[in-house]
């Protein structure tokens, strides 16, 4: 079978399923992953799915490949290649709202947006995909976690969808909408949403003074270039803040009471001087996990969250419970009230978010062709 589609010509394969034109703003970690999934995906998703997803446009922060009729294969794995040795991408790229334009001018019709960049104010480029009648698969955060004047649209919308938005690859949005739908009051949300806070946190119960806690998941790549987006804990609370507003809780970033890891001093310092400035941080978080030991608990980061508002940041867990080592989102309910329904494992990394986006542009894909 695998060679049979191999070595079918583009053409036969573009006319036996359904072609979805696709535009990606964002070749990093998660984009190039995705260029990858795409490929390495055609047989299960023609075979599963009858979807081609025909990438006409890939973006990045300053250029731009756009190939109205469709990128061959060869091409797309030559972008990953490309944007892995830094070379330039195609040619100087218009505007996002004009890409969207020149698109619908090339009479692309039913596509998707893919945004995988880690941008604030993409919301002209995705209002622009929805007004035409595209559909739109996110990545980034920021639209959905924005304030909810103006992020509300994005939520009760069929055609956004954003399921590596919290818990990347792991179903976690995809069982809040099956709860929603299904008429389940949701009561409370909690979880461990970040793997790189939950490394630390378990390094730190190994005595590791928390500034080499720090440096070591640097070291590893598990945090961002700039450790404090990590510790300063936006992320997690975007990640909360969104699964709030799918539960109908109209919340904005103020209801939510943030623990940053670090002192605001820190904020302005280079790389290399927060690394340094950071043992100032050792003695109080060594002090915090010597008393959380002493009561049988270890600490970890976690999201908490009801209607009235909630709360990110360092909690006591109890050393024994499962939880203390799982990333994990739980959902407290009507139907899972006195035992919440939990979802754990790996979620972090860029193949299993870009699995998540994937997942979307399948699902999406299934529902305009049927
Ligand atoms: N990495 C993960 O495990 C993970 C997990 C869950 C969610 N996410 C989310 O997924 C998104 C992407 O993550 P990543 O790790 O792939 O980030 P990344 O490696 O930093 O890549 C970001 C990409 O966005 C591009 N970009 C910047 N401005 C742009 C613009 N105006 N138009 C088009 N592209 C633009 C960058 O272009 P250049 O190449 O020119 O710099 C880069 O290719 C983020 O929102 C992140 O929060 C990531």
């Amino acid at each position: 079978m695998d060679k049979v589609v191999r070595a079918c010509p583009r053409a036969i394969i573009l006319t036996m399923n359904k072609q979805i034109p696709v535009i990606i703003f964002g070749a990093g970690g998660v984009g190039r992953a995705l260029l990858q999934q795409i490929v390495e995906g055609r047989e299960t998703v023609a075979t599963r799915n009858q979807l081609y997803f025909n990438v006409v446009a890939v973006a990045d922060s300053r250029r731009w490949l756009w190939q109205p009729a469709g990128m061959a294969d060869e091409q797309l794995l030559a972008v990953i290649q490309a944007k892995k040795t830094r070379q330039n991408l195609g040619v100087e790229r218009p505007d996002g709202v004009t890409i969207i334009e020149q698109a619908a001018q090339a009479g692309l019709e039913n596509g998707i947006v893919v945004d995988v960049t880690a941008l604030e104010g993409m919301e002209p480029v995705l209002d622009k995909a929805l007004a035409i009648g595209w559909g739109v698969v996110l990545a980034n955060k920021k639209a959905l976690a924005g304030p909810w004047a103006t992020a509300q649209r994005y939520f009760n919308n069929p055609r956004v969808r954003h399921e590596s938005t919290v818990g990347g690859g792991q179903p976690v949005i995809a069982t809040l909408r099956y709860l929603l739908d299904t008429s389940d009051p949701i009561l409370r949300i909690e979880g461990q949403m970040s793997g790189t806070l939950g490394y630390i946190c378990q390094r730190l119960d190994t005595g590791l003074p928390f500034s080499q806690a720090i440096a070591e998941a640097k070291a590893f790549g598990y945090t961002e270039p700039d450790p404090r987006e990590d510790l300063g804990g936006l992320d997690v609370m975007r990640k909360i803040l969104i699964l709030g507003r799918m539960a109908g809780w109209g919340l904005d970033s103020a209801d939510i009471a943030v623990e940053s890891l670090y002192h605001p001093s820190l904020a302005h310092l280079s790389v290399p001087e927060f690394m340094t400035a950071s043992r100032a941080l050792d003695p109080s978080m060594a002090d915090r996990v010597k008393v959380a030991h002493a009561n049988n608990t270890v600490l970890r980061y976690v999201a908490e969250l009801s209607a009235e508002g909630g709360s990110v940041g360092l909690k006591a867990l109890p050393a024994t419970s499962g939880l203390a080592n799982l990333k994990y989102i739980s959902f407290q309910t009507g139907r899972y009230e006195d035992e919440p329904l939990l979802i754990g494992g790996k979620g972090a990394g860029v193949s299993m978010t870009a699995a998540g986006v994937h997942g979307d542009m399948i699902d999406f894909g299934r529902e305009i062709t049927n």
